[in-house]
């Protein structure tokens, strides 16, 4: 049961905000996220993505890192704004330069480029004509994806579209806990719908021009209701719909779950709903934890219920259940008919001690990645066809809202010197994927 098939891609993801650093370089615009971080109190610790890892200066130091871990694919983003950086029209010359040196390097190193085109750096040009509440921005979003293709495809293996959709809407367009830090039900339901038409304007624009393999992510987690009551359990259905399926059901189905359908039809227009069922070559899904929700107050009637006392939580509060990640691929298995999925993150955040003599003790990070894999292994061996790992991530990172408080990397970074020391988990991953195994 711990063994994975001989063909399954293992890797680790990234995304550009998180660690790029050098806001402004090579003519780079503004973007939300710049914007965002910026604005005193928005995040945790008052830090922003200014600096990050300063990977856009050191990537052939993590390049190095993931040829020395030995996984074959590298999932990270790319920044709108720096390669258009009013996010349409003007190309910046040095933006493109830069991701070509990444992928060129990546390939010399054997390491199968997996870009992910969006990863919520909207370009603030593109906020200051409604963001993701608008329309348009679909379609600008399938212009920057051709002009991906077209300078830096040739060497890249799988395109994704977008990062977390469901999380985008849900955290930056009604919680207005990211950016851009919009909290209204109306922007929210945009944003969802948006984001639809730009997976499929983005997939229909790609299948042309090339024989990539091409796919989206989501965030999905297995929703509990609090208690029996009808109540709780109407709110558990509704944070389903919202949260599992409102970019699924549309993706697969064409429709959106009935739960959410009346809610929907303020912004959906004429003949969308066909438009948003595109096949795609593989899911990618985020997973960390698992949600418990009770009828509530809010703009949909619900709230999250935090896990009780003693349960087993990372640094973020998040609970450890690894449990759920079977439920969850086998639940895509039912609901989808089976699609070819990829586990585009997974991984958790955890107060490591600092490097002694070069050795970063990481334990229960260690511990989080087994018992994770192993719950996919056993959803394989269920029939679930998950082609596919990725850990989240590779170096400590700008952790949105939470700065640089939490630290997911299995490589420890010292903010000061920015010097990156593999931790026991980097060790641990490297042994389960020269093995295609997990070791005892
Ligand atoms: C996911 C995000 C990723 C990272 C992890 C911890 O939701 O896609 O950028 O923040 O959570």
């Amino acid at each position: 049961m711990t063994d994975f098939p001989s063909d399954f891609t293992w890797g680790v993801s990234t995304s550009a905000y998180q660690i790029e650093g050098a806001p402004a370089a090579g003519g780079k615009g503004e973007s939300i996220w710049d914007r965002f971080a910026h604005r005193p109190g928005n995040v945790a610790d008052g830090s922003t993505g200014d600096v990050a890892t300063d990977h856009y200066h050191r990537f052939p130091e993590d390049v190095a890192l993931l040829a020395e871990l030995g996984v074959q694919a590298y999932r990270f983003s790319v920044s709108w704004p720096r390669l258009l950086p009013e996010g349409r029209g003007r190309v910046a010359a040095k933006g493109l330069e830069f991701y070509d040196r990444l992928l060129d390097l990546l390939v010399a190193n054997g390491v199968r480029p997996w870009l992910c085109l969006y990863h919520w750096d909207l370009p603030q040009a593109l906020q200051d004509r409604g963001g993701w509440t608008a329309r348009d921005t679909a379609y600008y979003f399938a212009d920057y994806a051709e002009l991906v293709a077209e300078r830096l495809g040739d060497r890249v293996d799988t395109f994704l579209m977008l990062n977390e959709p469901n999380v985008h809407a849900l955290l930056g367009h009604l919680a207005g806990q990211h950016a851009p830090g919009l909290s209204g039900l109306s922007d929210y339901l945009a944003a969802v719908h948006h984001q639809n038409l730009a997976v499929a304007a983005g997939v229909e624009r790609l299948r042309e021009m090339g024989a990539w393999r091409l796919g989206t992510v989501v965030n999905l987690q297995p929703i509990e209701a609090a208690s029996d009551s009808e109540d709780d359990r109407a709110a558990a259905a509704l944070a389903d719909a919202a949260y599992n399926r409102a970019s699924l059901d549309p993706l697969f189905s064409g429709a959106y779950p009935a739960a959410l359908a009346p809610l929907m039809e303020a912004v959906v227009r004429g003949d969308d709903l066909q438009a948003l069922r595109r096949p795609l070559d593989l899911l990618g899904v985020n997973h960390y934890t698992v949600q418990t929700v009770a009828a509530g107050e809010g703009p949909i009637g619900l709230r999250v219920v935090e896990p009780p006392p003693g349960s087993e939580v990372t640094a973020m509060g998040w609970r450890v259940a690894p449990e759920a990640l079977t439920r969850q691929l086998l639940e895509l298995k039912e609901r989808y008919g089976n699609p070819p999925v990829v586990v585009t993150e997974n991984g958790a955040a955890y107060p490591d001690p600092p490097p002694v003599r070069g050795r970063v003790d990481d334990r229960p990070r260690v511990d989080y990645l087994r018992r994770y894999l192993q719950a996919t292994a056993e959803a394989i061996a269920q029939g679930c066809d998950v082609r596919g790992y990725f850990v989240w991530t590779l170096v400590d990172n700008f952790e949105w809202a939470e700065g640089f408080t939490q630290r997911f990397g299995i490589v420890h970074l010292d903010r000061e010197t920015l010097r990156r020391t593999p931790k026991e988990s980097f060790r641990f991953y490297q042994r389960v994927v020269a093995g295609g195994r997990l070791p005892d």
